[in-house]
């Protein structure tokens, strides 16, 4: 069983969602030691922006692909292939301006290829990235309600993006109220720990 750890918190040492990824990751060993972890972090190798050379991959341009296209195709693939291979992620998704890091975000754009993750049917879309688990540790320095002109847009969009490549299994490791002080920082530490236990409980084996 294979095991994917992202990173893209740009805050270093400082950052909570790298602490509590690291908890996750080794919760999930801890319970699992047959798995094999990769890891990428987003805020050190982060994707290119997705452009128009890029888009090439996702129009079936290899064939006549000129360097610029051809060096972006390489990166969209290395990312998918590493993406396709793992049956778990776990995903650092801080909340930055009301979404996810740009970082995440760039890498998500180069997973979204159609035929590889998802593709469109007469019956509407269809994920092609099934069968694998995604646990998203969400950090946040606010509190905000989940609906209205408010809400961040990040949990909403990893469950929606990923579920649109096929990934139902999405389990959510919050913390809220980061920079509200240090009693809201030890209780969205405390509130992530519990999450990290319910998620990666001994009876959600994978293989
Ligand atoms: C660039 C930037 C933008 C941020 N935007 C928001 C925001 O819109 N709402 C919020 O509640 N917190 C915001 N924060 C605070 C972070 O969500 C908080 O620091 C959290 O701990 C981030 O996770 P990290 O420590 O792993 O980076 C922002 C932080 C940074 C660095």
């Amino acid at each position: 069983m294979k095991l994917l750890h992202i990173d893209s918190s740009i805050l270093g040492a400082n950052s909570a969602s790298r602490q509590l990824t690291a908890e996750a990751v080794a919760e999930w060993r801890r319970q699992h030691p047959q798995a094999q972890v990769d890891y990428l972090d987003l805020a050190i190798d982060t994707p290119d922006h997705f452009g128009t050379d890029a888009l090439g991959v996702k129009l079936g341009q290899q064939a006549e692909a000129s360097e610029a296209q051809r060096a972006q195709n390489e990166q969209s693939e290395r990312l998918l292939t590493q993406f396709l291979a793992a049956d778990v992620l776990v995903i650092g998704a801080p909340l930055y301006n009301f979404g996810i890091p740009s970082q995440l975000k760039v890498w998500i754009d180069r997973l979204a290829q159609p035929g590889r993750t998802f593709s469109y049917t007469a019956n509407g879309p269809v994920g092609l990235a099934g069968g694998k688990t995604l646990i998203v540790v969400s950090t946040r320095g606010g509190k905000y309600p989940d609906e209205g002109p408010m809400a961040p847009t990040d949990r909403l969009y990893m469950q929606q993006m990923f579920g649109f490549m096929g990934i139902s299994d999405v389990r959510f490791v919050r913390a809220d109220g980061l920079a509200m002080g240090g009693d809201a920082r030890a209780a969205a530490f405390a509130q992530a720990r519990d999450d990290i236990q319910a998620a990666i409980e001994p009876a959600s084996v994978v293989a």
